[in-house]
């Protein structure tokens, strides 16, 4: 029975807005605590009420546990040793579309150093100690210890809108997640490693990777998780046209 969505009444708002606002990018997971096939279908099918331009529904999803992950976790750490130690390597693994700008600019580039340099800040890592910038980096590819690896590819015959509906998937499948008592981390760094994963996870030609995202239980006493990015006020960005 299809539940009548016009008739449904969000009984506690609050809720919803907790689900939101405790959300943020969890760089710490319990390894060991699984997540049961049954919440990530769970999670999945909440997500897929996305909206989407003329209902395209532009997300494949890959699920990776256990062994499946734990062997595109060595295969992308080694290649991104690899890189570490030979930069011109890094040709090699090119990412298949512009995340961030080419050019950076007054705010966005002040916004990311101060977010870059509070995480290294935090967990005591100084400009110039590169051997610890690789290490913190590299756990991006151990998916922060999280028991799920989720990579997320589109059809490239898709446009540029369908990255935004897109974007809705992933932030539902964020907020669904924390409706469970699950984090979450979205992840680019995944992307540059595109030509290993996609064969990985058994991915068509036709498909390209948008990113990964780590899913599990968060380490509450992990120093990288009390990490918190501030925000510009509403007013900031509103502008009420009178
Ligand atoms: C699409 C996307 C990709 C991201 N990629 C990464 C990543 O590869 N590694 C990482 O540690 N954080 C990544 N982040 C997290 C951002 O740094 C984070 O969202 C931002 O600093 C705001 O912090 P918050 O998510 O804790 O609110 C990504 C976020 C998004 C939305």
């Amino acid at each position: 029975m299809t539940v009548s969505q016009v008739a449904t009444v969000v009984a506690d708002g609050g809720s919803v807005d907790d689900a939101i606002t405790s959300r943020f990018s969890c760089r710490a997971f319990h390894r060991e605590r699984e997540v049961p096939r049954a919440v990530i279908e769970e999670i999945l099918a909440v997500a897929s009420r996305a909206p989407s331009g003329t209902n395209t529904q532009p997300w494949r999803v890959y699920v990776l546990q256990g062994a499946q992950r734990d062997a595109l976790v060595g295969k992308v750490c080694a290649a991104h040793d690899a890189v570490y130690a030979d930069p011109s390597l890094a040709a090699e693994y090119q990412e298949e579309y512009e995340y961030y700008p080419t050019k950076w600019v007054s705010p966005y580039i002040d916004r990311r150093r101060e977010n870059g340099w509070g995480l290294y800040g935090l967990l005591g890592i100084a400009k110039g100690e590169k051997d610890k910038m690789h290490a913190q980096h590299q756990r991006n590819f151990r998916f922060f210890d999280a028991p799920v690896g989720l990579m997320f590819t589109i059809d490239r015959v898709l446009g540029r809108g369908s990255l935004m509906d897109y974007g809705m998937f992933l932030q539902n499948i964020m907020v669904a997640a924390r409706a469970r008592g699950l984090h979450t981390c979205p992840q680019a760094a995944w992307n540059g490693y595109a030509r290993i994963i996609l064969p990985h996870i058994g991915a068509g030609t036709e498909e390209m990777l948008v990113c990964g995202m780590s899913l599990g239980y968060a380490d509450v006493d992990a120093k990288v998780n009390g990490f918190h990015t501030p925000r510009e006020p509403a007013s900031s960005f509103t502008h009420w046209v009178e």
